[in-house]
């Protein structure tokens, strides 16, 4: 089986292969940290051995709880916020059909998402999509607590027991949460769901290879077996006796992190196909969240290409010269488009007659990333031979394994997300919620 590569030539003329080779000592011990579980946020490294160590006895419950929820359902609703949907929500964009969810004849259910904001016309609207549809729910938490979730499925929970009673929806309804706390796991075992359990030393953004991401992701018809092979041959390819001249996450956390001390203080994750709009915002989680503390860290932005060169190429092009790209390129596309023959040849592009659309594309990347690289911008490239589930894996396990390292060498915890709090406490006090007394007339005196 081939693999992922990355090409780092675009970056040598901000940071030399010297330089670069000078930071192997130190992101191969940070590597080697992940295992030795040394340094801080020790307790949620459970992702760093997570591929190779899922059962087969959890994959065969995980694709039987899926080929339950198929059969029922025409529509299935995944609930969950941040880490609880955004890697299944990447993997099912970047697999499956960008129309699939339109039309009629199906061979998968459609699925949906809600408990990832508060829009209230946005619940009103899935709720009318939902009514007469024959649907299901997977609820993710982790805490178990989180207001959004909690409020999309106390809503839909309704809907549901309304339409079927609460013995159908009991059939269609799986929670997939902590072990033992939280008000997630309570109501499951009152109300008897099917119940998966997200690993104690496994955060949200680093769960998408738990059932938190493989129970929806299976639902979708999409080969998790395949999807777990290609992050189990990244996670041996990187391991504690690896060198650092073939472990691609060491390397892409030492470069990031030498373009960082230089002043380039935002990395933007480029895609050519819309498919992978979602795999760069389950990216931004990863990193942002990871990495953003302490005053410190690399913020972390998405651009699709060629979409966003006529918006933000401009500003990529030419504005502060603080930033620095990672392409993720894929070399062959699934599908073939040829340019056809135009008699009147009005629009000028006969000279592309027989050419694949995907030859224009490559052109557009090459141009920009040169574009880019003689503008100041330098790029690391990662290069994917297809779209299927086995490099999708293998890159899942790639940008996890990098946060850790890049985490690390930034001097960072990156397994914790302390900031996350701050709005949480401002909202509740605002709402007046129960036990915040003291908070609700602090902020109301600000306002
Ligand atoms: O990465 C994280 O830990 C967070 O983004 C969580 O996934 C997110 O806040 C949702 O939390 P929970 O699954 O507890 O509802």
């Amino acid at each position: 089986m081939d693999s992922i590569k990355m090409n780092i030539r675009q970056v040598l003329g901000s940071v030399s292969e010297e330089e670069i080779l000078k930071q192997a000592g130190n992101a191969m011990a940070c590597n080697k940290a992940l295992y030795e579980k040394n340094r801080p946020g020790n307790d949620f490294l459970g992702w760093v051995t997570l591929p190779s160590s899922v059962s087969e006895k959890e994959i065969c419950e995980i694709e039987d709880t899926a080929a339950n929820l198929r059969s029922r359902c025409d529509v299935v609703v995944v609930i969950g916020i941040g880490g609880s949907y955004l890697g299944a929500k990447a993997v099912i964009d970047a697999l499956s059909s960008s129309f699939d969810w339109l039309q009629e004849k199906r061979e998968n259910p459609v699925v949906v998402y809600a408990g990832n904001n508060i829009g209230e016309d946005y619940l009103y609207e899935l709720s009318g999509y939902l009514n007469k549809k024959n649907f299901g729910i997977i609820n993710i938490s982790k805490s178990g607590t989180t207001t959004e979730p909690a409020l999309a499925f106390r809503i839909l929970k309704e809907q549901l027991e309304k339409a079927v009673g609460k013995e159908e929806a009991r059939n269609r309804i799986v929670a997939i949460t902590d072990a033992s706390k939280g008000a997630l796991r309570t109501l499951a075992v009152q109300e008897g769901y099917k119940t998966f359990v997200i690993p104690d030393d496994v955060g949200g953004r680093y769960s998408v290879l738990t059932p938190v991401g493989l129970l929806p992701i299976a639902v979708a018809g999409i080969n998790i077996r395949r999807l777990l092979q290609g992050a189990i041959d990244m996670e041996n390819a990187t391991g504690v006796n690896s060198s650092f001249e073939y472990n691609l996450p060491a390397i892409y956390a030492a470069i990031r992190n030498e373009l960082y001390k230089r002043g380039k203080k935002i990395e933007i994750l480029v895609n050519y196909h819309p498919k992978l709009h979602y795999f760069a915002e389950w990216w931004k989680q990863l990193y942002g969240e990871s990495e953003g503390k302490d005053l410190k860290g690399i913020f972390p932005a998405a651009v699709d290409f060629t979409t966003d060169l006529h918006s933000m190429g401009q500003w990529i092009q030419e504005g502060e010269r603080s930033i620095f790209e990672t392409v993720i390129s894929i070399q062959t596309p699934r599908e073939k488009v040829v340019v056809p023959h135009d008699d009147a040849n009005l629009d000028g592009l006969n000279f592309l007659e027989g050419k694949r659309v995907d030859e224009v594309n490559k052109m557009a990347e090459l141009g920009t990333r040169i574009a880019h690289v003689d503008g100041g911008v330098p790029n690391i490239l990662i290069e994917i031979p297809e779209l299927n589930e086995y490099y999708i894996g293998e890159l899942i396990y790639f940008f996890e394994k990098a946060c850790g390292i890049s985490g690390y060498i930034l001097g960072v915890n990156p397994f914790n997300q302390p900031g996350v709090e701050a709005y949480k406490k401002n909202m509740f006090a605002l709402l007046e919620k129960p036990g915040y007394e003291k908070e609700t007339e602090a902020i109301k005196k600000r306002l």
